[in-house]
């Protein structure tokens, strides 16, 4: 089994019945400890017969099943588990276990790392998104109206499992949208990497993609072990996300959700068309990556007019200091730079860009 480790958060790849986890929560660290199990209604209904039979230490754990989507990554979805946590009277030694999606891993760990000032939780994330990306770090929290990750707290998770065969029951545009993380990780940290993932359609393999799932979160592991708090290097792995979030929290506010990574996708070809202008990348890499996108990605549906709205969603970008609009940038595929300044037309020609 090969295992990773950042802070005090180990990561372990595999299938889950071979990864020792049962014996993890039956040793003296968890054998005390109420367990929780926060899922969505589609990992419920796909695993978790699966899971509660497989391993006899989750036998009479508590189950919260949560509507899925992006439009349930609320406060008032929170209440409500706040709420029951406290009926089942949970304490400081009791364990959350996120089984699900990004979704599912960004709010649980927020409720976990808020209930009572702060729950143990171990993250077993079922999407190639959550794998690749949401599940490790320890960036929790939920969304603010358009506003995507507003609300939120640092919070690792003691243990993440990633284990592929999630993979296997997952909708072909869910793959797709993971993709595009894995993509963001070799543009801004690894060129042979980016090379490598050309030739992999993510949809054929899904329970093999586990060793190109490892490199992903060893880019991410790397960066975040230097920089949790993303007071520098971990700006880098919001490539693609200023715009890309605001593409998609203006969706999600109009009731037209649409995948994270296919925001990220448009985002990071936008975000690349701006390094372009600004001289930082030259033009056959950004060619390279303008074909790359366009051949995995559905266009948006995405009029002029939607840009007016979108554009005043990028001044909330958490990244921004002082009411200016900072971006990560790309140098060459395999290298970004972060804290970059964007002037307002640089912006409108990016944005039109990928609507072109
Ligand atoms: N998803 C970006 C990060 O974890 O920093």
């Amino acid at each position: 089994m090969d295992t990773l480790t950042y802070n005090q958060c180990e990561i372990r790849f595999g299938n889950l019945k071979d990864s020792g986890f049962n014996d993890l929560l039956a040793s003296p660290r968890y054998a005390q400890s109420k367990k929780i199990i926060i899922t969505d209604s589609n990992v419920f209904d796909l695993w978790m017969e699966d899971f509660i039979t497989s391993f006899p230490a989750v036998s009479e754990a508590e189950i919260i099943q949560l509507p899925p989507g992006e439009e349930n990554k609320v406060l008032d979805i929170c209440q409500h588990v706040w709420e029951a946590l406290s009926e089942y009277e949970i304490g400081r030694g009791d364990l959350i276990i996120n089984f699900g999606g990004g979704v599912i891993t960004d709010m649980g760990g927020f409720i976990a790392a808020t209930f009572k000032r702060g729950l143990s939780f171990i993250n077993i994330p079922t999407t190639l998104l959550s794998q690749v990306d949401a599940s490790v770090g320890g960036k929790t929290g939920i969304d603010l109206g358009p506003f995507k990750n507003q609300i939120g707290v640092f919070a690792d998770p003691d243990f993440v499992f990633i284990d592929s065969r999630y993979l296997t029951t997952l909708p072909d545009v869910e793959l797709d949208s993971g993709f595009a993380e894995m993509l963001k990780h070799g543009l801004i940290a690894d060129a042979e990497y980016w090379n490598d993932l050309q030739a992999i359609n993510p949809k054929l393999i899904p329970a093999g993609l586990i060793k190109t799932i490892y490199r992903s979160v060893e880019i991410k592991r790397q960066i975040v072990t230097e920089d949790h708090l993303e007071k520098g290097l971990r700006k880098n792995l919001n490539f693609g996300h200023t715009i890309g979030h605001a593409i998609e929290g203006f969706c999600l506010s109009k009731d037209a959700a649409i995948p994270h990574g296919f925001a990220v996708a448009w985002g990071m070809l936008a975000e690349s068309f701006i390094s372009l202008q600004k001289g930082l990348i030259i033009q056959t890499m950004f060619d390279e990556i303008n074909k790359t996108i366009r051949k995995r990605y559905t266009k948006l549906n995405l009029t002029e007019n939607d840009l007016e709205e979108i554009k005043p969603l990028l001044l909330n970008d958490k990244k921004n200091v002082g009411g200016v609009i900072s971006f990560t940038l790309l140098t060459e595929i395999g290298k970004a730079v972060h804290n970059q300044e964007v002037t307002a037309e640089q912006i409108d020609a990016g944005l039109c860009f990928i609507l072109s």
